[in-house]
């Protein structure tokens, strides 16, 4: 099995991303890591234990992160998560309390721990990352790649041209990509256009498991039209968000995507957090190969197989 550490902003997405991880036989989440993003990290700590609750893996190792980004002041989605950040469906209060070390350190105990190097899974705010490589950098002698959700090569949602996750705290992202690490990124081009089908949806609403049910629940909660009415998952289809990001773990060949430098915009005004993907033709790949451009390569995801991945989720 494939040991992923995910670091996540719990979240509609995110619990739709933590159901489908912890029970996918080809991964074993060695623990889960929470910070500010979707919600604040308390509620995101409250929502991913619930979650994991709910799925069934109530043991999985769960660390509060950074409350705030590295240098931008706290800020939060709640327009799009709900006040609770998990879609206000009034789930249940958690019974269990996250571990008792903070998120930068369950990250360095897991990753140095792992008898095979760990494939990192962001898909929020990329701070407790930052912090992470920067307080303990022979951490990457033990991770394998980084799969992370954040970034867009083409349009944004925060802003105009900036993706959520990598506006919200752009240098933590710039840091991440420093990493030396392979890294993929599951942005907002492929993100977008994985949804699943109302009928889909509707199976998922009816099912006998609770963790499936909530997947329903949830992917109608995040309807792929905005016209569609949040509570008739009998219309509504909805989009798998940062879960396709472990899909992408577990079935790379699903992803397509190109090495290419990627830059994040760190001026402020209106370009701030928008990740410059550089895909003017090349010659060929001798030109771009690793240590020549000031850029890191990046492989970044320019398309998938969305009927794939809707099966595999
Ligand atoms: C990203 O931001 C969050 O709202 C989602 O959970 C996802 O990780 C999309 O920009
Ligand atoms: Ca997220």
């Amino acid at each position: 099995r494939i040991p992923v550490i995910i670091d996540c902003d719990t979240g509609v997405d995110d619990a739709l991303a933590l159901l489908f991880a912890v029970r996918h036989p080809a991964l074993d989440v060695r623990a889960i890591t929470c910070v500010a993003g979707n919600t604040d990290v308390d509620g995101v700590v409250r929502n991913t234990l619930t979650v994991l609750e709910q799925a069934g893996a109530p043991d999985i190792p769960v660390a509060r992160g950074a409350e705030r980004p590295l240098i931008e002041a706290p800020r939060s989605a709640r327009h799009v998560h709900g006040h609770d950040g998990m879609g206000d469906l009034g789930l249940p209060q958690p019974s269990r309390r996250p571990a008792d070390v903070d998120a930068v350190t369950l990250l360095r105990r897991e990753i140095i721990a792992s008898p095979r190097p760990v494939t990192l899974v962001p898909m929020a705010p990329l701070t407790n990352i930052a912090l992470l490589l920067r307080t303990h950098p022979e951490v990457v002698g033990n991770i394998e790649r980084i799969v992370f959700m954040g970034g867009a090569a083409a349009v944004g949602n925060a802003t105009p041209v900036a993706e959520f996750n990598v506006w919200h705290d752009p240098e933590a992202a710039a840091i991440l990509l420093t990493a030396g690490v392979p890294i993929t990124m599951y942005g907002l081009d492929v993100f977008t256009r994985v949804v699943v089908p109302a009928a889909d949806v509707r199976r998922l609403c009816g099912s006998g498991e609770p963790g499936a049910r909530l997947a329903g629940k949830l992917l109608a909660h995040r309807p792929a039209h905005p016209d569609s009415r949040p509570d008739d998952p009998s219309e509504t289809s909805g989009g798998l968000g940062d879960a396709g990001a472990v899909c992408a773990v577990v079935d790379p060949e699903g992803l397509t995507t190109h090495r290419l430098p990627v830059d994040v915009s760190l001026a402020p005004g209106p370009t701030r957090g928008m990740t410059i993907v550089d895909r003017r033709p090349r010659p060929g790949e001798a030109e771009i190969h690793e240590g020549t451009r000031e850029q890191p390569l990046v492989d970044v995801g320019l398309d998938v197989d969305v009927e794939r991945y809707v099966k595999l989720y």
